[in-house]
């Protein structure tokens, strides 16, 4: 976009609301149901609930406002903003978006494909009777472990290949055109259908027993580290912090933007969509508990199949309306995800668009493309270990890993403080030096000694009984190779000519 003068202006969301839908668009996603739903599950219920909304208030705020404060103080996305700071942690601002964009956003999008699939097998409740018999063999096709790919899956592919061309369509359009637009639509879906799902899941005989195991606290699991690891990573996750996503939106903010009341805003809009969403996930689950007889515990196994298991055998066991409930849960599912999908590609875009000056609709059309060949594996039938591999490798290691050395670069290299100023100086709610504190000892300390822990625990024991060539080869190796790309991407040179002639008063510093 070019002003009067013919200088290429920054792109901009046209107003704050359409900042919020975009930014709650972006962390209301699949993981505030599907992933939200099987890391509570796994973790005990209740037990997952107290260290999450630790995390949140410990991690996840604190973390918000300083890459609120990052983007909008630099007018930048990630590798640009840390480039700001110093030369030398560049790499740590295209490590983000990089790894999620190439990993967490390969599976992300056949996750979103299998709900489109789910929507329509919903119209003939496609499933039968025995709906994990339904996902695991005729429809994923799951081999017997990770190095047997056994092919793949059609229907997923074309359903993936549909998601992705979704999602470029969307990132195509300037950000207050195709993101903010396609949010104002999506979120309101999302907040109905949710209600509605809640609403029909707390009538089902059983649901009390379900909800009563998801509110009720299990102190005694407070003292395995995992549930604090998962629910460190889910808050990382469901906020999209550490993605490259929020720097990227805030600096498409205006200059009088108050920061701090939208990472608020943001984070618990977010957060109580998760919680709430939890109720319709505990209903059906006790209802499925009392259905089958059995514990809320042993009712199903967990993992990332959760949602596509139980939902479909509880929708299955409904007396009415079971198409509806069934097109109604998974195509809120796929909007959810559609428009974190987005933000994830925007991030690498805005990157690449800071540094290269590339056109956006060249950027998003290599991305896509490159996203939809860089999905293919995960819709194999050995497609779901290599997804619960990458998740857990690249969320719990890699996401935790950045947030803390954000903490890390902006603490000590910058200075809590000088950020604080900037993001105080359009706040009503002003922060105290708590958050400095907060972000240079609390976070940090907290952080690095789960993943110090959690890296100890399964160096020795390994993860869910993976081989340890599986968990290096893929887990590990997908971490190196997006930071051997990050650190490629952070030594070539910035043009500063250009950097100039997009109005760009930090090109000065960066380069002086
Ligand atoms: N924040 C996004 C989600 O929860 C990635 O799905």
């Amino acid at each position: 976009m070019k002003d009067n003068t013919g200088h290429t202006v920054r792109e901009a969301f046209s107003s704050n609301l359409g900042f919020l839908l975009a930014a709650i668009g972006a962390a209301v996603g699949l993981g505030n149901i599907w992933r939200f739903s099987y890391m509570a599950y796994a973790n005990g219920g209740g037990a997952f609930l107290v260290p999450y909304f630790i995390a949140l208030f410990s991690a996840g705020i604190p973390l918000l406002i300083l890459e609120y404060g990052l983007g909008h103080r630099a007018k930048a996305s990630a590798p640009l903003a840390f480039a700001k700071i110093h030369r030398r942690w560049e790499w740590l601002g295209w490590w983000m978006p990089v790894f999620v964009m190439f990993g967490i956003m390969f599976y992300y999008q056949v996750v979103i494909g299998w709900c489109a699939n789910f929507t329509v097998f919903s119209f003939t409740l496609a499933w039968g009777g025995d709906s994990q018999d339904f996902f695991l063999k005729q429809y994923l096709g799951l081999t017997k472990g990770p190095g047997e790919l056994g092919g793949l899956r059609w229907p997923i592919v074309a359903a993936t290949a549909l998601m992705w061309g979704a999602t470029w369509m969307i990132v195509y359009q300037e950000v207050h055109r195709g993101i903010e637009r396609a949010c104002k639509i999506f979120m309101p879906i999302l907040l109905v259908t949710t209600l509605i799902l809640v609403g029909w899941g707390l009538t089902l005989p059983g649901a009390a027993a379900g909800i009563q195991y998801y509110l009720k606290p299990n102190w005694a699991k407070l003292q395995d580290y995992k549930v604090w690891m998962a629910a460190y990573g889910q808050i990382f996750f469901t906020l999209s912090v550490a993605f490259g996503i929020m720097i990227a939106y805030a600096s498409y903010l205006p200059k009088k933007s108050d920061l701090v009341k939208n990472a608020w805003i943001t984070s618990l809009t977010n957060c109580l969509h998760s919680f709430l969403a939890g109720f319709a996930v505990f209903a059906v689950l006790g209802y499925l508990s009392y259905a089958k007889g059995l514990p809320i515990d042993q009712v199903i196994t967990s993992g990332p199949t959760l949602a596509f298991v139980v939902f479909p055998e509880a929708i299955s066991k409904l007396p009415f309306l079971r198409e509806v409930f069934g097109i109604l849960f998974f195509s809120a599912l796929m909007i959810a995800g559609l428009s974190s999908g987005v933000s994830i590609v925007e991030a690498l875009t805005c990157a690449l668009r800071d540094k290269f000056g590339i056109s956006r609709n060249w950027v998003v059309t290599v991305l896509c493309l490159i996203g939809l060949f860089g999905s293919l594996i995960f819709t194999t039938g050995g497609g779901l270990y290599w997804l619960d591999i990458v998740d857990h490798f690249l969320n719990q290691y890699g996401l935790v890993l950045c947030g803390l050395l954000e903490c890390l670069v902006i603490g000590y290299v910058l200075k809590a403080g000088v950020l604080r100023s900037h993001v105080n100086s359009s706040a009503r709610v002003k922060m105290t030096v708590a958050w400095d504190w907060i972000i240079k000892y609390l976070t940090p300390a907290i952080l690095a000694g789960m993943l110090l822990r959690s890296l100890y625990s399964e160096l020795a024991k390994g993860y869910q009984g993976y081989s340890l060539s599986a968990l290096l080869g893929i887990g590990v190796t997908w971490l190196l190779a997006t930071l051997a790309a990050a650190l490629m991407l952070s030594v070539y040179p910035w043009d500063p000519v250009r950097l100039q002639a997009e109005h760009r008063p930090e090109a000065d510093a960066l380069f002086r």
